[in-house]
C-alpha cells in the first residue's frame, strides 16, 4: 500500500483541527474510547454535537515534548492508502514549522475560510509549498455552510487564489468546497452543493497520482554505515534517496570517484533484483574499495554536482538572527560539515513575493543565501531532487536546528586574478620522456597531433569531434578527446567563465593535450577557447606541423537556433553571465589551419574534410 504525506496549515479558526477530525471520524478511524471522551468533553463544555477539533487537540497534547520544531505528525490509513499528516500551527510567523512539515510532503492542503477569502496566511502557505516544490496542492474552501453553499462565492475565491498562484511554480492545484463542521465533501459527497462536480477531499487524497513525483532517474545512495560482520562480508547500509539500482550496474563512489559494480542488494527480507528511492538496503560491490560513512554511491554515468560553494533558498528558524561568516554545522544526507553563510542575496517577502535586500535573516525569514562548506557536498538542485537537494543547519554551540535549505546550484567562482601561468618550482628538474614519442608513433603506425576545434557554443565542435574520433579509432589510431563540457566537470570544475578563468581552463587543457600528444595520441580538443592568445599558447607547446587550429565557423544566429542546452536563451535573459557571443567576446582565428563551415555543411561532410586533412599532412599515411 502506498503512502501519501500531506501537510496542513492554518489556525484553529480556519477549521483545520475540525477538518482533520472530520476526516478521521467520517472514515470511521476514531477509536471507541476516543469518541466517548470527545462526547463527554463536548457535553461538559455545553457544546451541541461533537467537537471534532477536540480529537486532534487531544492528540497534539500527546506528542513528543522538547522538540524545537512544532509540527505534529498524525498517521491514519484507509483500505487504499496510508497517510501521514504533518500538522503545523498556522500563525503566520511560523514559517519554520511549515517548512519543516512540508519538506517531505507530496501534497499540501490549504484551508480558506469562505467568508474571509484568500488571506495572507493562505498565500504564505501557498508560496512556501511552491518553494518546497510540493507537487500537489488542494485548496479547501471551508465553511461553505456559512455562505449558503454559494457557488459564486466559491468561484470568486478560486479566481482570487489562481491569480496569486499564477506567480508561483505550482503544477497541480485542486479546489474543493467543503464544510468540515458539517462534513460536506470531506469523506461523503454532499447534497448541499449539487453544482460541484469534483471529488471529495478524501477521494482526492486516496487517488491523486504520486508515483510519478518520485525521482527515479538520479541514483543517490548516501552511505550511513559500513557493515562488516565477518571477514568475507562488507556491505554499505543506507536509504536510497532517489533513483533505482540493480545488481550488475556500474557505480561510482564520491568523493573518491573510484568505480565498481553492484554485486548484491540485501534487505531484511532477502536479496532484491532492484531497489528504488525510499528503500533502506545494504549494498555489496565487486571491488574492495575504500568507502566510509558519509560517502555517496551514485551511478557511474549520472553524477551529482560536487561543490563546496552553492546557492540555496534558506529558511531561518531561530530567534537569534542569522550571521554571515559565522561557523555553523550543515547536515546534508548522511554528512555533517562545517558551513558558513557567505552572502545573503535577498530576503523573500512570502506575502508579496518581493525580494528585499537587508543583509540578514530573522526568525521565519526565507531568503536566497550563498553557503560555503569546509568539504564539498554531493547534491542535486532541490528542483530536480528534493532528497539530495535539501539540508539543515545546526548551531554547533547549542545543537539546535537553526535553519533548513533547498539548494539551487553550485556557485562557480569567477577569478579576478590572472591564473598562475607556468610558475613552476625552481626545484623540479625536467626529465626526458621515458619512451620517446617517435618510438610510440612507430608502433602506432601514425603520427601524434593535436586537433584544436574552436568556435561558438553549439557551433558543432563536439559533434564533429566525436564522429571523427570514432572514425580514426576504428582505423586503429590512438586517440584522446578533450571536451569543454567534460573537463569542466573534473579537472576544471573550479573554473567559471571570466576571461581569466577561460585562460586558465585552456592552459590546463593545452598542457593535458600535450601529455597525451607525447604519448603518441591524436588529441582532439573541443573548446570555445575564445581568445587568440590562449590558442597561441596551446600551439606553443607543440612542435611545428602538429597543432591544427580548426575554426568551426557558424554564425551566432544559427548557433542560437540550435541551442541544444538552452543556454543562449538563458544568457539573453541575463541568467548566465559572460556568455560567449552574447555577453563575452569571441575572437575568430587569425590564421587557422582549417575552417569548417558548420552552417552550410553537414557534420559527416566536415568529418571527411578533417579526415583528408590528416592524410594530406601525413599524420595518417
Ligand atoms: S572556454 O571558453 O573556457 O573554452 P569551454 O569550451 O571550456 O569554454 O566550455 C564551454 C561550455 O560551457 C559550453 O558549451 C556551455 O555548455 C557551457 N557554458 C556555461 N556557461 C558558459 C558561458 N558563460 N559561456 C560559454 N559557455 C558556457
Amino acid at each position: 500500500m502506498d503512502l501519501l504525506r500531506f501537510t496542513t496549515a492554518g489556525s484553529v479558526d480556519d477549521g483545520k483541527s475540525t477538518l482533520i477530525g472530520r476526516l478521521l471520524f467520517d472514515s470511521k478511524l476514531i477509536f471507541e474510547d476516543q469518541l466517548q471522551e470527545i462526547e463527554r468533553t463536548s457535553k461538559r463544555r455545553g457544546e451541541d454535537g461533537l467537537n471534532l477539533a477536540l480529537l486532534t487537540d487531544g492528540l497534539r497534547a500527546e506528542r513528543e515534548q522538547n522538540i524545537t520544531i512544532d509540527v505534529a505528525y498524525r498517521y491514519f490509513a484507509t483500505p487504499r492508502r496510508k497517510f501521514i499528516i504533518a500538522d503545523t500551527p498556522g500563525h503566520e510567523q511560523y514559517t519554520r514549522n511549515m517548512v519543516t512539515g512540508a519538506s517531505t510532503a507530496d501534497l499540501a492542503v490549504i484551508l480558506i475560510d469562505a467568508r474571509k477569502g484568500v488571506s495572507r496566511q493562505s498565500k504564505r502557505h501557498a508560496s512556501i509549498s511552491s518553494l518546497l516544490q510540493i507537487p500537489h496542492i488542494v485548496v479547501c474552501v471551508n465553511k461553505m455552510d456559512l455562505v449558503e453553499y454559494s457557488r459564486d462565492r466559491f468561484e470568486e475565491i478560486v479566481q482570487e487564489f489562481e491569480e496569486f498562484a499564477g506567480k508561483l511554480e505550482v503544477e497541480d492545484i485542486t479546489f474543493i468546497p467543503i464544510s468540515a463542521l458539517k462534513g460536506d465533501n470531506i469523506v461523503n459527497k454532499t447534497e448541499n452543493m449539487p453544482w460541484y462536480k469534483g471529488s471529495t477531499l478524501m477521494y482526492h487524497l486516496e487517488h491523486v497520482n504520486i508515483a510519478s513525483d518520485k525521482n527515479l532517474v538520479d541514483f543517490r545512495f548516501p552511505v550511513q554505515y559500513v557493515i562488516r560482520p565477518h571477514q568475507d562480508f562488507r556491505g554499505f547500509a543506507g536509504r536510497i534517496v532517489s533513483g533505482v539500482i540493480r545488481p550488475g550496474e556500474e557505480i561510482m563512489v564520491l568523493p573518491s570517484r573510484l568505480t565498481s559494480t553492484v554485486r548484491s542488494i540485501v534487505t531484511m527480507n532477502g536479496e532484491l533484483e532492484e531497489a528504488s528511492a525510499g528503500v533502506s538496503v545494504v549494498m555489496t560491490i565487486e571491488d574492495d574499495i575504500d568507502i566510509s560513512r558519509g560517502d555517496m554511491i551514485v551511478r557511474k554515468k549520472n553524477v551529482p554536482q560536487v561543490a563546496s560553494k552553492f546557492d540555496a533558498f534558506f529558511c531561518w528558524m531561530n530567534p537569534k538572527s542569522m550571521e554571515v561568516d559565522r561557523q555553523y554545522m550543515l547536515m546534508h544526507s548522511t554528512r555533517a560539515v562545517k558551513a558558513y553563510a557567505r552572502d545573503i542575496i535577498y530576503r523573500l517577502n512570502v506575502d508579496t513575493l518581493h525580494r528585499e535586500k537587508n543583509g540578514t535573516l530573522e526568525l521565519n525569514d526565507i531568503g536566497r543565501v550563498e553557503f560555503e562548506t569546509s568539504q564539498p557536498l554531493y547534491f542535486d538542485p532541490y528542483k530536480n531532487n528534493r532528497g539530495a537537494g535539501s539540508f539543515i543547519v545546526i548551531d554547533p554551540a547549542t545543537n539546535v536546528t537553526v535553519g533548513a535549505g533547498m539548494i539551487r546550484s553550485a556557485v562557480v567562482e569567477e577569478t579576478t586574478q590572472p591564473a598562475i601561468k607556468q610558475k613552476k618550482s625552481p626545484d623540479v628538474v625536467w626529465h626526458e620522456w621515458n619512451i620517446p614519442r617517435e618510438v610510440r608513433e612507430e608502433r602506432n603506425g601514425h603520427k601524434a597531433a593535436v586537433l584544436w576545434l574552436t568556435g561558438l557554443s553549439a557551433s558543432g565542435k563536439s559533434t564533429i569531434a566525436r564522429e571523427l574520433e570514432k572514425k580514426i579509432y576504428q582505423k586503429g589510431c590512438r586517440t584522446m578527446l578533450l571536451d569543454g563540457d567534460q573537463v569542466r566537470h573534473g579537472l576544471c570544475s573550479d573554473l567559471g567563465f571570466s576571461d581569466y578563468d577561460r585562460t586558465e581552463n585552456i592552459r590546463r587543457v593545452a598542457e593535458t593535450a600535450r601529455l597525451f600528444f607525447e604519448h603518441g595520441n591524436i588529441v582532439i580538443c573541443t573548446f570555445i577557447s575564445p581568445f587568440q592568445s590562449d590558442r597561441d599558447f596551446a600551439r606553443s607547446l607543440l612542435p611545428d606541423g602538429r597543432f591544427f587550429e580548426i575554426y568551426v565557423d557558424c554564425d551566432i544566429e544559427t548557433a542560437r537556433t540550435r541551442d541544444p542546452k538552452g543556454l543562449y536563451e538563458r544568457a539573453i535573459k541575463g541568467e548566465i553571465k559572460n556568455f560567449t557571443g552574447i555577453s563575452s567576446p569571441y575572437e575568430k582565428p587569425a590564421k587557422p589551419e582549417l575552417i569548417l563551415n558548420s552552417k552550410n555543411y553537414k557534420p559527416e561532410e566536415l568529418v571527411d574534410i578533417l579526415y583528408e586533412e590528416l592524410y594530406s599532412n601525413q599524420i595518417l599515411t
